[in-house]
């Protein structure tokens, strides 16, 4: 991580969002996955590639309380798609919806992928079911006059996801397996490394060790980056906390943000990855946490003087970073 490459976010989104009873009007199997097309015109026409939904599971005697978070894959026609990978009892049932079914749904939430300047190309990269998310923006950016190149993986060919979709939208474009069932043997990073030097900003979506991977070679080529975190969300709107994770701001100084309002789509040379889940001791407010002890208070006019930090304990968290 260099932090030196400026990349700002996308401004926040307009507030509040839409929540309504929704009925799905299409249901499909795609690879893996599961879509679900969703009537919700209201949703579609504020949605901007990047953000996400957040729906309420279980019907409505669920005993469920938090909503599930899933990033919008496309819009249109008053329709909003979502592209779901069944493993939890939240994500199962919404992959069991059929159509007719109706759902709660509360969106568009959280920022955008920031639109560079017109023209500008631009790398895709997408892991698994994040390609869904990516679809949108290669329209976007191509409407706007970027030459769009994609790569998109997964660990296996039925888990790959929005192939047809962005290989219609990317030139060139590239399929990486980890066992090599579809497209090239390997990891996106290694198409990545290719063409990374022929963009002027790349995107990313998918697992977190991914985006680590793509924004290290990103930024080491000098180029920005920016990727579509998926951090555990409770409350979805800013309020719980859950989802914070450690960014470095534009004064070169660490605070948690929430992903669910402040992301999902940060500057990848902004994220901490290596801290995640930590507390990092440099963090803004960390001695407020009690990780590190407050400055002693001097006389008036005299800078204050720091207190020596306590021995690490190999229990506390973050104690290793
Ligand atoms: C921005 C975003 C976009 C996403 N996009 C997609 C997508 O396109 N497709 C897709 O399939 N999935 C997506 N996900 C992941 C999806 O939200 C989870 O797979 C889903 O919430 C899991 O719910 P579950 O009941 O199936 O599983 P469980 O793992 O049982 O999750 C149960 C609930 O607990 C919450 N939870 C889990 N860990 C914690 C914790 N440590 N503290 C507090 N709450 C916690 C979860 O957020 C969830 O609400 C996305 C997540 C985010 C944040
Ligand atoms: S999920 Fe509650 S603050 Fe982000």
């Amino acid at each position: 991580m260099t932090g030196g490459l400026l990349t700002e976010p996308a401004p926040a989104a307009p507030w509040p969002p839409v929540q309504r009873v929704v009925t799905v009007a299409g249901r499909r199997p795609v690879g893996a996955y599961v879509e679900l097309s969703l009537a919700a015109p209201e949703v579609a026409e504020r949605a901007v590639p990047g953000q996400f939904v957040a729906f309420a599971v279980g019907g409505p005697t669920s005993a469920h309380l938090l909503r599930r978070s899933i990033a919008i894959a496309g819009v249109g026609g008053g329709q909003v798609q979502v592209v779901v990978s069944a493993h939890g009892p939240g994500s199962s049932w919404l992959a069991g919806l059929a159509p007719g079914d109706v759902v709660d749904v509360v969106g568009p939430l959280g920022r955008p992928f920031p639109m560079p300047p017109p023209g500008t190309p631009a790398l895709l990269v997408g892991g698994g079911y994040g390609a869904a998310a990516l679809v949108g923006l290669a329209g976007r950016l191509r409407a706007t006059g970027s030459e769009v190149a994609a790569v998109t993986g997964a660990a296996s060919a039925g888990r790959l996801c929005s192939v047809q979709e962005l290989g219609s939208l990317a030139a060139p474009f590239v399929v990486m397996t980890d066992d090599g069932s579809a497209g090239r043997r390997g990891w996106v990073t290694d198409a990545v490394a290719e063409l990374v030097n022929g963009a002027g900003v790349v995107y990313a979506c998918g697992p977190m060790g991914m985006l680590r991977a793509v924004a290290d070679v990103a930024t080491a080529a000098g180029v920005p980056s920016y990727v579509a975190v998926e951090e555990s969300m409770a409350c979805g709107i800013g309020v719980c906390m859950t989802c914070v994770l450690p960014v470095v701001g534009g004064d070169g100084r660490t605070r948690f943000a929430r992903s669910c309002v402040e992301g999902p789509v940060f500057g990848g040379d902004r994220v901490r990855f290596a801290d995640v889940g930590t507390l990092p001791a440099d963090v803004v407010g960390a001695d407020a946490m009690g990780l590190t002890p407050p400055a002693v208070p001097t006389p008036a006019g005299s800078p204050p003087t720091p207190v020596a930090p306590p021995e690490a304990d190999p229990g506390t968290p973050g104690a290793s970073s």
